[in-house]
């Protein structure tokens, strides 16, 4: 892994002209970083007092870039994730997406949770549909459609009318996954995709999501996945930001330049995941 110190420094590399990851969107004339936070910090206000969780943060996605989120428990990675989908508000800073400020939830950025949060009573076309509902613009066949494709690419097919309390763990986080590609987002940000799962269902639905990410047909430019597991991170990512114990900043921002398909078993790739532990250790 190529490394840089400061985030701002490591950005202008990574544009779709530099030649980052495959050409999928090299038609888009902008070149600018697809999400960028720029100084943000949040403090959650307690009782008496409030608790720092993260300090001053600047990073960028750009185009056709996978960025993994790292860090110790508690740092505030799914706090950022939070903040960067439009959920809450940092006490400080901006997030901006294509440069445009950030200041409540877009259709442009989906997220996919660490739990699977699928509501019981409807089944899985129902539970992917649900999150088409604020979409005024289209029809419920639309919708439907739209859900019915998700839920395939998602390898769902089959298993539109099924209830959650039916489906195994990795099917669940399966339609959390279908419930974010219906929205056709153009930045898919995943907060511990696969870390409720088992070593082999998480392995498959790895390398299935990524295959799914870089299809041409697919909407998605940019990929903010935060993950605990290294070489999960150094497997799927271009690039990795860790974050440093609570209140986060950031500690590095490397880049992971590995020729792909990466082969877990090669020395380079021991070698990143190596690197990527000293700076968690
Ligand atoms: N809504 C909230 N109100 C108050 N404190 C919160 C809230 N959400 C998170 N926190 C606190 O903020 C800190 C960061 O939480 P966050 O969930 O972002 O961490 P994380 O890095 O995602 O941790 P993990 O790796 O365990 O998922 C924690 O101390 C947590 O208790
Ligand atoms: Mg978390």
């Amino acid at each position: 892994m190529a490394v840089n110190q400061s985030s701002k420094a490591a950005t202008p590399s990574v544009t779709a002209e530099s030649g980052a990851p495959s050409g999928k969107w090299s038609q888009d004339s902008w070149a600018g970083p697809i999400v960028e936070v720029e100084h943000v910090s949040l403090s959650f206000a307690k009782e008496k007092s409030s608790l720092p969780v993260l300090n001053d943060i600047s990073m960028s996605a750009f185009q056709n870039e996978f960025v993994a989120l790292t860090g110790p428990s508690g740092c505030g990675k799914s706090t950022l994730l939070r903040i960067i989908a439009g959920l809450i508000h940092a006490t400080s800073g901006t997030v901006k997406f294509r440069g445009d400020p950030i200041t409540g939830p877009r259709h442009e950025l989906a997220m996919v949770f660490q739990t699977f949060v699928l509501l019981p009573w409807k089944t899985s076309l129902d539970n992917v549909m649900f999150g088409l509902s604020a979409r005024t613009d289209m029809s419920d066949e639309e919708k439907r459609k739209i859900s019915v494709r998700a839920l395939e690419n998602a390898g769902l097919a089959g298993f539109e009318n099924v209830y959650p309390s039916e489906l195994s763990g990795g099917m669940k986080q399966r339609v959390g996954i279908a419930r974010a590609l219906a929205l056709q987002p153009q930045v898919l940000l995943m907060d511990e995709p696969f870390s409720a799962l088992d070593n082999l269902t998480a392995d498959r639905l790895r390398r299935e999501i990524y295959g799914l990410l870089i299809n041409p047909s697919s909407p998605i430019h940019t990929v903010i996945m935060v993950s605990h597991n290294v070489e999960e991170i150094v497997e799927l990512s271009d690039r990795a930001v860790v974050l440093s114990a609570r209140p986060g900043h950031v500690v590095i921002d490397m880049k992971n330049e590995l020729p792909r398909p990466r082969n877990k078993k090669s020395e380079e790739f021991l070698q990143s995941v190596d690197k990527l532990y000293s700076y968690l250790a």
